[in-house]
């Protein structure tokens, strides 16, 4: 295996994800006949936040493949509440068991984990930044029902700020080249970081419907699909500020949509300003009324779960919707990937880990991640240390490598000098990677010792 953990879907080399759904499909047979590959292994299951999917296809997962499961029962109980650091509770857990599943409000908290650990862990979500055994489970079912992954269209709609399960999958769906189509609901679009990291990684941009483009596209979808061509409907889309010319290319790219994948409002996830109706709480309905409409004849309905009121149950027995069979597969999927991380299996022609190209910016000075979610702004402890990927010296880009947001720090210190710099200033050019110091403000420079 190329990998030691799964903390965001990145992990896995693109070709070793049909692999693995091989291996999937291999263990629906294990879990009719059970193997006890895993029998002398420890599982330990570290939720912070609720989970009924996760936690319990893990769980399901280990059991099948002959292991053992440890947890506790709720994690108020556990040595956090004490003030414990995930550092500490990672480093003792990784003695007592073989593999760590983490799932964590903050952002970046599994990659805390595994940092302190020999052994593997696996991100069960953390916060609103990734979920990648949850895309496993969703690209294996776009395969599983559409017999190929490549070339498919899929519509990302919802809440597409806050849910993780999107973020990682637009990764996972970029690093097959489909073709994305973001339907966000209003204050609820794709985060900047998220997209910078799908055009800078992936040279992949999405198409993007503005939030009240979407709402009427869902609302009016049998006028969308009947009569495309008449300009009184057309007319519902015309958007004078929209990137794209929404009034057409909303029209043909709702008639070709694979998948349409759902999410619910993170309500749990907003920000102050955001609880009294910042962004909108709802937004159109997947019904059978919506289903009725022949541009989805063979659209999959797709949605992690739980959900809340954007899926109707009156679709439940269409054979297009997939929430149910996303969240079934999610047993093979996780034995799949436990038996690889415990090294019961490996596989066939398992690619090497792309690494990443970027330099390290690590520094206990200056620039922090700006992100109030992100574990390296929450974790109080004082072992952890801010660390990000230089995404580009000029000018520069950072990235945090626990939660992905994106900084650009606005004064440049060296080190060796103690001298600043504006960013835009040609001597950033000449201060190496290890003797920068990155500042948001003159005030924070002349507070840490640095001169102008
Ligand atoms: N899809 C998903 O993560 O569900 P749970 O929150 O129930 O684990």
């Amino acid at each position: 295996m190329s990998f030691k953990d799964l903390l965001g879907i990145d992990d896995i080399p693109t070709e070793d994800i049909e692999e693995i759904f091989s291996l999937a499909d291999e263990m629906l047979e294990v879990i009719k006949t059970g193997s006890g590959e895993a029998n002398n292994k420890i599982m330990a299951t570290l939720f912070f936040e609720p989970s009924t999917r996760t936690r319990l296809s893990f769980e399901a997962a280990m059991h099948r493949l002959g292991g053992d499961v440890i947890s506790f029962a709720d994690a108020k109980i556990s040595s956090v509440a004490k003030g414990e650091s995930i550092a500490d509770t990672a480093r003792v857990v990784g003695e007592y068991a073989d593999i760590i599943i983490v799932r964590h409000p903050w952002e970046g908290a599994a990659k805390i984990a595994a940092d302190h650990t020999d052994i593997p862990v696996i991100n069960a979500g953390d916060g609103g930044h990734e979920h990648p055994t949850q895309t496993l489970c969703d690209l294996y079912t776009l395969k599983k029902e559409k017999g190929k992954i490549e070339g498919l269209s899929v519509a990302l709609c919802g809440d597409l700020k806050y849910g993780r399960t999107v973020h990682s999958l637009a990764y996972g769906l970029a690093k097959f080249g489909l073709n994305i189509i973001c339907i966000p609901g209003e204050g609820l679009e794709m985060p900047s970081h998220v997209l910078e990291k799908m055009e800078g990684d992936y040279n992949y941009s999405p198409t993007r419907i503005k939030p009240r483009d979407a709402k009427s596209l869902m609302e009016e979808a049998d006028v969308v699909y009947i009569t495309p061509s008449k300009s009184h409907q057309l007319s519902l889309f015309t958007d004078k500020d929209a990137d794209i010319p929404i009034e057409r290319d909303a029209t043909q790219i709702m008639s070709k949509i694979d998948a349409l994948y759902v999410t619910r409002v993170q309500k749990e996830r907003f920000a102050k300003s955001e609880e009294g109706g910042g962004a909108k709480a709802r937004y159109p309905v997947v019904n059978k009324n919506f289903l009725k409409n022949a541009s989805f004849k063979e659209t999959l309905v797709m949605h992690p779960l739980p959900r809340i009121d954007e899926i109707s149950y009156d679709i439940d027995e269409d054979p297009r919707s997939m929430y149910f069979r996303q969240a079934a597969r999610g047993v093979p999927i996780r034995m799949a990937i436990s038996a690889l991380l415990l090294g019961t299996r490996t596989l066939k022609g398992s690619s090497p880990k792309k690494t990443d190209n970027y330099e390290i910016y690590k520094n206990s000075r200056g620039v922090k991640c700006s992100n109030e979610k992100c574990v390296s702004t929450n974790e109080t402890q004082g072992y952890l240390i801010p660390e990000f990927h230089l995404i580009s010296h000029q000018p520069l880009v950072l990235r945090c490598v626990y939660c992905g947001h994106i900084i650009r720090p606005q004064y440049v210190g060296n080190s060796k000098s103690g001298k600043y710099f504006h960013f835009a200033s040609s001597r950033v050019k000449w201060i190496g990677a290890k003797n920068l110091t990155l500042f948001n403000s003159r005030e924070e420079a002349d507070q840490a010792g640095f001169h102008p």
